[in-house]
């Protein structure tokens, strides 16, 4: 039976408590982490979100009755303990904040009971994450997950300081809307009222935030539920925080200014970490060409290196057809890693055809400097020598090859490249490498709506040297976009926006929007621009992302409260699920059936 807790007032949480308490009465409330029945003593561990601490029990100190109620305590009951904070008799627990002091209990009172919880709530779990996101509730007590919340939650207080000592208003904007365009599905939510029309979820407060900036509050921020309908990974869920902002009178160094220093601040006041300014810089052609990616890790070399050239004349068709077909063949350097077993290898070259590659040439140079490889038979000796030493290979060493378009090529050697670092131990998990990564190209030729896409979105201002090549070559103009790279992990992005009438329509038109679409899309936003629209600009940072890697969790669910799994549901409370038919009448809607290859 439960019991109140009438007459009691919680003094203080658990863990709170330490040396310097000896001697105070206190009054502590929390979860039975473990109880110990010792004969004629019991030792309870009794838990809160700040800590564990020991609880001791003597009939002769807490009288028969309490001394009862603590024999039926079991993990996970609720529990009120009134006592004295002494010294402990036993050994000194390092491992707890409170390891010094115990409390001696003169009364207790069980709040709540437990069932036996299906997994034990302790610190680094082995349990399986299926069964842990099933009862989220019990996961959310274990000690790592709290600290996560407890982080984040200080991390978007900084946050908040910060951008308000900056001048920015914290302004929210809606959730049900029309589509903006960021590129993934929308989450629709149909109209009762508009039968046959839907709202939007935001994929980002984009459009809202151009206007404020049209309606003159010049720095606006929010932390901002974010929704996208698209496949999940590790650092990606359909609903996720954004800390958006944006800038009215500014270009891109005002908004990477500002951006880095609330960065800066954030690593400093969560975790304690100096980051240094300015954060380097990097062009994005720079990043592919070096890293053979637009999030480049820097935490290790073995960078990509050109040698088009070097095999323009050899005999190997793999090489030789890439390069006629405008594409080009880069390699990487693995260090000291020629003796590779042949099977491991194979893995590599499947790891690259997973990654889009047709295939992944070899070469060991061999520890008496004579090559094991898969194509250099079909190499003169002088070839193969300055191949080997343009890719500054020395005895010892494996090099890797890809031929093909560009973007594959990047692709795969990128790919390659972080997958043996982090297989190889060569990533120093200490480190915390920020750059930038700028001048995006502005549009990518897609193969499948065969025309050019915007990179980061229609709204984005090219480069202004570049403007001019819109009519003769869209695909090489340069945008004023940024984005913010930490261990090679996109961590935000944003760019200055268009606000001129005739570099927007002629985006619109490079991007195959008729005006009516543009303006059917988007209106409300050209139409503001009539009005006097300053110069802008913005960017979002990802905010479960950025959480994540401060606290090294392998995945952004570790710093969501209640997250979705891969297939966007939630395992504990079944979302989505289905509705009434009452409910679905009253929206209009009727459920198609599914065709039996859905199903
Ligand atoms: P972008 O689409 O690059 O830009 O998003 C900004 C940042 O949001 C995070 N992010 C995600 N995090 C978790 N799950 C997801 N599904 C997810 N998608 C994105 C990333 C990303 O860098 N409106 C523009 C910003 C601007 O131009 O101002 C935007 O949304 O960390
Ligand atoms: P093949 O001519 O397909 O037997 O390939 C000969 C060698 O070249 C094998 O080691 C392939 O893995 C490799 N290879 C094939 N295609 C490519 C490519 N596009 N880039 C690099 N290596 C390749």
């Amino acid at each position: 039976m439960a019991e109140s807790m009438k007459g009691l007032k919680r003094s203080c949480r658990c863990g709170e408590l330490s040396a310097a308490n000896i001697g105070q009465t206190v009054t502590v409330m929390g979860w039975v982490q473990k109880q110990r029945n010792k004969g004629g003593i019991i030792f309870v561990d009794l838990r809160d979100r700040a800590g564990i601490l020991q609880v001791v029990f003597e009939e002769s100190e807490c009288g028969a009755e309490n001394f009862a109620k603590a024999e039926k305590l079991r993990s996970e009951f609720v529990a009120a303990v009134v006592g004295t904070v002494v010294r402990r008799e036993g050994a000194v627990n390092e491992n707890l904040s409170t390891g010094e002091i115990e409390v001696r209990a003169s009364q207790v009172r069980i709040l709540s009971e437990a069932e036996t919880p299906p997994f034990p709530v302790e610190e680094g779990s082995k349990t399986k994450e299926e069964l842990r996101l099933k009862y989220r509730y019990l996961d959310l007590r274990r000690p790592d997950l709290q600290r996560n919340l407890i982080l984040r939650s200080k991390i978007t207080n900084v946050i908040r300081s910060f951008m308000s000592d900056e001048g920015f208003l914290e302004i929210e904007t809606p959730i049900l809307n029309k589509s903006t365009p960021e590129g993934a599905r929308d989450y629709l939510v149909p109209s009762r009222i508009h039968p046959g029309c839907f709202y939007a979820l935001p994929q980002s407060p984009q459009i809202f935030k151009q206007l404020l900036m049209c309606s003159g509050y010049d720095r606006y921020f929010q932390i901002a539920k974010c929704f996208r309908d698209e496949d999940l990974r590790a650092d990606r869920q359909p609903e996720f925080t954004q800390v958006d902002l944006e800038m009215s009178f500014v270009d891109v160094d005002d908004v990477i200014d500002v951006t880095e220093r609330m960065v800066q601040r954030v690593c400093k006041e969560a975790i304690g970490l100096d980051v240094e300014l300015p954060l380097p810089r990097m062009t994005w052609k720079e990043a592919m060409d070096r890293f053979g990616s637009d999030k480049p890790d820097t935490r290790f070399g073995m960078e990509l290196v050109d040698v088009s050239k070097l095999v323009a004349d050899c005999g190997f068709g793999v090489f030789t057809s890439a390069l006629e077909a405008g594409g080009s063949v880069r390699g990487i350097n693995v260090k000291g890693q020629a003796g590779m077993p042949r099977k491991k290898i194979d893995a590599l070259v499947d790891y690259a055809k997973g990654c889009g590659a047709k295939g992944l040439a070899y070469l060991c140079v061999q520890p008496d400097g004579s090559y094991k490889s898969s194509f250099a038979k079909f190499l003169s000796a002088e070839q193969l020598a300055s191949l080997v030493q343009a890719m500054g290979g020395e005895a010892g060493d494996l090099l890797l090859f890809a031929a093909d378009r560009d973007k594959i090529v990047w692709n795969v050697l990128g790919a390659l490249r972080c997958e043996l670092a982090e297989s190889l131990g060569l990533v120093d998990h200490d480190k915390f490498n920020f750059l930038w990564v700028t001048q995006f190209p502005q549009l990518e030729w897609s193969d499948e709506e065969n025309r050019y896409v915007a990179m980061h979105h229609p709204f984005t201002m090219p480069m202004d040297e570049d403007l001019e090549l819109l009519d003769t070559d869209p695909g090489a103009v340069r945008a004023k976009a940024y984005d913010i790279v930490l261990n090679g992990v996109e961590l935000g992005g944003g760019s200055v926006r268009i606000f001129q009438d005739d570099v927007q329509e002629k985006m619109f038109e490079v991007l195959g929007f008729t005006r009516q679409q543009a303006y059917d899309r988007f209106g409300f936003l050209l139409n503001a621009f009539k009005y006097g629209v300053p110069p802008h600009a913005g960017l979002a940072i990802g905010l479960d992302r950025f959480v994540m890697l401060l606290v090294k969790a392998g995945s952004i669910r570790e710093v969501i409260a209640f997250p979705k799994v891969k297939d966007a549901s939630c395992l504990m409370s079944n979302a989505p699920d289905v509705v009434d038919q009452a409910q679905l009448d009253e929206l209009f809607l009727e459920v198609k059936p599914q065709k039996e290859e859905q199903a």
